[in-house]
């Protein structure tokens, strides 16, 4: 049995979000989210629909104590709000902050100045102020951190777990892993990284930093068979990652748009192993003073792995699907080296949940009920890097 937990988590409504907080709900811990609807307000004002329109929260909230007689207590404010931050954390006293309330786009953060500008404050300005709120309000409080995969880049050698050992002129040191943004949106996960290490140093905080890659999928068994507790999907060019918006356009007939040569590759995993990672994370957590740096992805795939994967399985729906290669938006590399390291979640226990044909399959069948929703307009490159 689980000593029960209050988690505090901060960007509750977004795509991983809400999931997190049913997950956290039903193993039995005590849950709040925050959230200011930033995703929803950029949604709209870049064309970008989502596939289908969900509940907001008190709504959701409600939804759920409904269906599970549980309450998910929730709060509509923006945490670059110093003193509502703070007033929630005294009054919920929580063990665990989930930090997932940032402006999670590369896209958008490349699309122009006002852009830039908003990731750059709002993602620095959240963790700093969480920093702070928890420095006074909650200092024995696990602050856990979503940063990402994409903080390495794509370097010639073995990406390590968050540091690396390094010998210089017959002396060693053991550094943060080298890092190399490759939008302004991962350099601010950097930045976060960074501000994050400096205040476990002075003031002994303790901090799960998960270096998380793309996530697919959208069904958890909290939601079961009540599609109102679905999360947002987006399938968008600017908010889509991209084996949602893959299958996708799978189903809305349009060809697969891989940039460039597409032998981009990266560290993937599904949405159930999102929220294992998290509850293992929750449930065992960093010591006071610790930075607990954990890389969260199951497996590595090109991008046309990827494209090809998501073909197969269509064709076994009878889907006729086309790869197309488009001139890359985005300055990166299309062939390199890619060797990630996982071992960190493994010891904690993380079973992968693959993608599998079967898993594709299943994602298919289920955007295939809001094929009508489907917005075509909003799937072809809008942003380019230069
Ligand atoms: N989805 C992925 O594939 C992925 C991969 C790697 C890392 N991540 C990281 O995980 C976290 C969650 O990702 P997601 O996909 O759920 O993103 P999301 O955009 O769906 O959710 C983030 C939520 O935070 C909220 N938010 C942002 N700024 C806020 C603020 N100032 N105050 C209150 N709420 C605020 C947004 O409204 C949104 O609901 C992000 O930090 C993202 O960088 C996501």
């Amino acid at each position: 049995m689980v000593k029960a937990l209050r988690c505090l988590i901060l960007g509750g409504d977004g795509y991983l979000g809400w999931p997190t907080a049913m997950y956290l709900s039903k193993r039995g811990h005590e849950v709040m989210v925050v959230d200011n609807y930033l995703h929803r307000q950029l949604a709209a004002e870049c064309n970008a629909p989502a596939l289908y329109s969900v509940p907001d929260l008190p709504e959701r909230c409600k939804l759920w104590q409904a269906t599970n007689g549980i309450e998910i207590r929730h709060a509509i404010g923006d945490v670059q709000d110093y003193d509502f931050l703070s007033t929630i954390t005294r009054e919920f006293l929580p063990d665990t902050i989930i930090h997932y309330a940032e402006q999670r786009s590369a896209p958008f953060s490349m699309k122009g100045y006002q852009e830039a500008k908003l990731t750059l404050i709002n993602n620095l300005s959240t963790t700093f102020n969480l920093i702070w709120v928890v420095m006074r309000d909650a200092p024995n409080a696990h602050i856990i951190k979503l940063g990402t995969m994409g903080e390495y880049g794509t370097p010639n050698i073995d990406i390590e777990e968050g540091w690396i050992d390094i010998e210089h002129k017959g002396r060693k040191e053991h550094f943060l892993y080298p890092r190399q943004g490759s939008s302004l949106y991962h350099t601010t996960k950097i930045h976060d990284t960074d501000l994050l290490w400096f205040y476990v140093r002075m003031a002994g905080l303790r901090v799960t930093d998960l270096m998380q890659g793309p996530v697919y999928g959208l069904l958890t068994e909290e939601i079961g068979n009540n599609f109102d507790l679905l999360p947002f999907f987006d399938y968008d060019d600017i908010f889509g990652t991209v084996v949602n918006r893959f299958v996708v356009q799978a189903v809305a007939g349009i060809p697969l748009t891989v940039y460039g040569k597409g032998g981009q590759t990266r560290g993937f995993l599904n949405i159930l192993d999102t929220l294992q990672s998290i509850g293992l994370v929750v449930e065992n957590p960093a010591k006071p003073g610790e930075m607990r740096i954990l890389n969260q992805f199951t497996e590595q795939f090109s991008i046309t792995e990827i494209a090809k994967m998501v073909q197969e399985a269509s064709a076994s729906w009878g889907i006729k699907t086309e790869i197309s290669h488009l001139e890359n938006p985005r300055k990166e590399l299309e062939e390199h080296y890619y060797n990630a390291s996982r071992e960190g979640l493994s010891k904690l226990g993380l079973k992968p949940n693959f993608l599998t044909k079967e898993v594709l399959q299943q994602m298919i069948a289920v955007v295939q009920k809001y094929k009508d929703k489907i917005d075509t307009r909003s799937i072809m490159p809008r942003v380019r890097w230069s």
